[in-house]
């Protein structure tokens, strides 16, 4: 960190270390550029001026995987709204740590969630540029594009959807000062705009926040444990020592690579059929179930392709593999998809 910055609540940022070298940018030569983050924000309504719901008659009152319960956390109402920060970078930034500056230096009521910070833990998965993945992975240079404008609500509400009227053009000054300032060599490498909103297919809770229960109960209902007969295994002196659970590398790497699945949410955002869950258990479940299938220790294959074998489980899938495009581990999750349709209708 360099010297302490001179800002303003939730206004304009005059930081001087960001000449020389702010969080980021220390240590490095590297020339700066600038980027605007164009972050759809959402703030929910306090609970208690949310009027009771009576709920339909017609509602689905539950579903083995999501219920009553779930639907409730749907469409929750508040007040939305983008805003624009730009700041200072380089191509190799993340944009979580442009959110970590923003959040630390310019407005510090900006929301999204993050852990580990380098791809392990999956909990910042969020919308860029429309795409599902993770904020701590996605870099700067890879995901800035061109600018285009916000488009503007007239005085009926609606927005135009064309550039005539639209006075914004292709600038992206920030609005209500939401910026880093930096020097002029920053502003004159505009690399342009990167979109972000929360992870599709989840309630939100806050701005970039999306509520993941309803993925992680679908995981949980599909018992993402390993249920194994363990042989005894004993001592050279012949007394019984712990239980042992062999297995032979080939048999090892059938699930290996699933069992990397960080239950990020990003194949289920990418996906049109999950949408929430209520219509299909999703392929982070499937995944998870796949995972203990192909496991040679396990002994609980037929309950677990049971569970599968449902209206809203496998016969919900329809292939589009759009799942398989962006998990952030390499899981091939349309393929796996497709392996476990295969053995659940083979049986
Ligand atoms: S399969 Fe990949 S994209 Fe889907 S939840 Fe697991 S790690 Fe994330
Ligand atoms: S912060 Fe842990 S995966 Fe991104």
């Amino acid at each position: 960190m360099g010297a302490p910055a001179k800002a303003m609540p939730y206004g304009k940022l005059v930081d001087d270390s960001l000449t020389s070298g702010g969080i980021y940018m220390s240590g490095s030569s590297d020339a700066l550029a600038t980027v605007t983050l164009r972050v759809n924000r959402f703030t929910p309504r306090p609970e208690r001026d949310r009027p009771a719901r009576s709920g339909s008659p017609f509602a689905k009152k539950s579903s083995p995987f999501g219920g009553a319960s779930a639907s409730a956390r749907r469409r929750p109402r508040g007040k939305q709204w983008v805003q624009e920060y730009t700041l200072p970078v380089r191509r190799e930034d993340t944009v979580l740590d442009c959110l970590l500056k923003i959040k630390r230096t310019v407005d510090p009521t900006l929301a999204f969630r993050y852990s580990c910070g380098h791809g392990m833990c999956g909990s910042d998965a969020v919308a860029i540029n429309g795409t599902p993945t993770l904020l701590c992975t996605a870099t700067v240079g890879d995901w800035a594009k061109p600018a285009t404008p916000i488009p503007l609500a007239d005085d009926e509400g609606f927005r135009h959807t064309g550039d005539a009227g639209d006075k914004r053009s292709a600038d992206t000054t920030a609005p209500e000062g939401n910026s880093c300032e930096d020097n002029a060599d920053a502003q004159s490498h505009e690399l342009g705009i990167i979109e972000l909103a929360p992870l599709p297919g989840f309630p939100v809770q806050r701005d970039l926040i999306a509520d993941i229960d309803p993925m992680l109960d679908q995981i949980r209902k599909l018992k993402p444990y390993l249920q194994a007969d363990g042989v005894l295994a004993t001592t050279s002196e012949g007394k019984v020592d712990v239980f042992e659970y062999l297995q032979r590398p080939e048999q090892l790497a059938k699930y290996e690579l699933l069992s990397n699945c960080i239950a990020c949410g990003v194949c289920e955002g990418a996906c049109p059929v999950y949408a929430g869950g209520d219509a299909f258990i999703g392929p982070a479940a499937l995944i998870s179930t796949s995972r203990f299938v192909n496991d040679s220790r396990d002994t609980a294959t037929d309950e677990r392709l049971d569970a599968i074998d449902t209206a809203d489980g496998v016969a919900a899938c329809q292939s589009v593999r759009a799942c398989s495009r962006h998990c952030p581990r390499g899981i091939d999750v349309g393929e796996e998809m497709w392996q476990i349709v295969a053995r659940v209708r083979e049986r």
